[in-house]
């Protein structure tokens, strides 16, 4: 097993308790979180991870405070009229995934401008998760393909999801200490490894993720064989 991981996903949990520990607005550890995710990209860039798909917002956020889901949709345009530009430098590609279309038409325009912008690139797919659930994803995928009038098979969900465009993840990481996968990838986790970390997210450095990176690089990922399969299978 390559000791790289080809598709790292995150759940970027913690920003909320990182500004609280700080007396500071909820809001203020969303800009820190940016800050962290500008660095973990790099990282992958760096490592030469292929796919790097991480949880923004989720369909139950917005059930938050009104101020702080209008906070971090502004943040969103914000980051993007700043990050687009060195992103599409280093060969980053954006895609956004999730339920779009239930965005105010500021946001998805910026969203689909920064995926046309960098459309061109290929070094490191950077897939964003917002207004994303997973049931959403396996919902929305039945019914385009019910509407269609196509037979509802594993093969054909796989390709009506919203990340058909990458393999599954070999990676998910979850920091901010809860075990619990808070509607993420349902579908695509289905056998992943998982790493949760205590860190919260604005903390989880570059060390952290080489943590993650090392971990998932001792496990056996056995896909329902045995050990004695796995290993035969890598001789020959
Ligand atoms: C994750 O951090 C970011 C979003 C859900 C938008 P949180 O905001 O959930 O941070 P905590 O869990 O409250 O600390
Ligand atoms: C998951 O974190 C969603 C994102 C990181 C965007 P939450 O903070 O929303 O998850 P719960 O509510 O603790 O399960
Ligand atoms: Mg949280």
């Amino acid at each position: 097993m390559s000791a790289i991981p080809r598709h790292i996903a995150i759940v970027m949990d913690g920003n909320g308790r990182w500004a609280t520990r700080r007396f500071l607005p909820r809001v203020a550890g969303h800009r820190q979180g940016v800050e962290s995710l500008r660095r973990c990209v790099q990282a992958c860039l760096d490592r030469d991870v292929r796919v790097l798909t991480v949880f923004a917002f989720s369909s139950e956020n917005w059930d938050r405070p009104q101020d702080e889901v209008s906070g971090l949709m502004s943040l969103m345009v914000g980051v993007l009229a700043k990050e687009v530009m060195p992103l599409k430098a280093n060969g980053v590609r954006l895609h956004f995934v999730g339920a779009l279309h239930a965005l105010s038409d500021k946001v998805r325009r910026g969203l689909e401008q920064a995926e046309r912008d960098t459309a061109d690139n290929s070094k490191l797919v950077l897939n964003i998760c917002f207004n994303y659930g997973g049931r959403w994803d396996i919902a929305q995928a039945a019914q385009r393909l019910a509407e269609a009038g196509q037979p509802i098979t594993e093969a054909s969900l796989n390709e009506a999801m919203a990340l058909s465009h990458v393999p599954d993840p070999d990676l998910v990481i979850r920091t901010g200490g809860e075990f619990r996968i808070s509607n993420f990838l349902l579908w695509q986790s289905a056998y992943s490894e998982f790493v949760f970390s205590d860190k919260l997210w604005p903390d989880f450095d570059t060390a952290a993720l080489d943590e993650a990176i090392a971990s998932y690089g001792r496990r056996e990922r056995r896909f329902g064989k045995t050990s004695d399969q796995v290993v035969a299978g890598r001789g020959a």
